[in-house]
């Protein structure tokens, strides 16, 4: 019974699209332990099964066969009911594309994964303010993504997936779409939610100066594991993230 396990643990997990003479398999047998206040990078070529193998960690979707253990729990053997609430609970995401709601504020942005949750209206002013500001955003609440620039879009991305204080952050290309300069304040956001609140993250990145970051380097190629080694030298924090509060003009927006 005191068998010791990591946070998550995927034994032979296989993941097959389609059916008949369609059938692709993107997951050919996929065995991953991932301790808690671990941060992982996951990189691989085009096509390797990275999202798919991320998909199914963030409960998104089921194993076609394998086993998927979260704190004990067998996850291949739920419904998707079942699935929702433990995704809901447990993970955070951000993806490269922001997936924002645009016309809605960064506030009721980061607030609509706690209204999910139903929880009362003051509470989800009073967590969406603070994981705003915890992104640097203090001030922009009331900007919609539309008046924010990229690298801010992103940090309204990871408030929301915050928000909730999940264990586990998955995110998949979340520089895929920023500047370098971007790139890097997004990493040290990501870093500092790792080191300084002990949140598990799983990163999939193409590039090496973002996996850099990571404590582990996990390496995709044709639907399997084909390298797992830890990061011999971790990058640090490097740049001051300091986000100006944004300047008021005199009919407002
Ligand atoms: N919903 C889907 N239906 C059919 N094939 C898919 C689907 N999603 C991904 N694939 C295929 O599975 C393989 C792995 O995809 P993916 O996990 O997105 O790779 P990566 O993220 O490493 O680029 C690719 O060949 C892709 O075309
Ligand atoms: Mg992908």
């Amino acid at each position: 019974m005191s068998q010791e396990l990591p946070l998550i643990r995927l034994r032979g997990v296989t993941k097959v699209y389609g059916e008949g003479v369609l059938a692709f398999q993107a997951l050919k047998g996929v065995d991953l332990d991932i301790a808690r206040g671990d941060f992982v990078a996951i990189m691989g070529p085009s096509g390797s099964g990275k999202s798919t193998a991320m998909n199914t960690l963030g409960c998104l979707d089921r194993p076609t066969t394998g086993e998927y253990l979260f704190q004990g729990v067998h996850v291949e053997s739920l419904t998707r009911d079942q699935r929702a609430l433990l995704r809901r609970r447990y993970f955070g995401f951000v993806f490269q594309g922001f997936n924002l709601l645009a016309r809605t504020s960064a506030q009721e942005n980061v607030e609509l994964p706690l209204l999910y949750r139903g929880e009362t209206a003051h509470a989800r002013h009073t967590a969406a303010a603070r994981a705003l500001e915890s992104v640097g955003l203090k001030g922009w609440e009331h900007h919609t993504p539309a008046e924010l620039s990229g690298g801010q879009q992103q940090r309204v991305a990871i408030a929301r997936a915050i928000v909730t204080e999940p264990a586990v952050l998955l995110a998949d290309e979340p520089t895929g779409n920023l500047d370098t300069h971007r790139s890097l304040e997004i990493m040290e956001l990501i870093w500092r939610l790792n080191h300084e609140r002990g949140i598990t993250v799983l990163m999939v990145t193409h590039e090496a100066d973002m996996a850099a970051y990571a404590r582990r380097i996990v390496r995709f190629v044709d639907g399997v594991v084909d390298s797992d080694a830890p990061n011999a030298h971790p990058a640090g924090l490097r740049i001051a993230s300091v986000e100006p509060a944004p300047v008021a003009t005199a009919e407002g927006s």
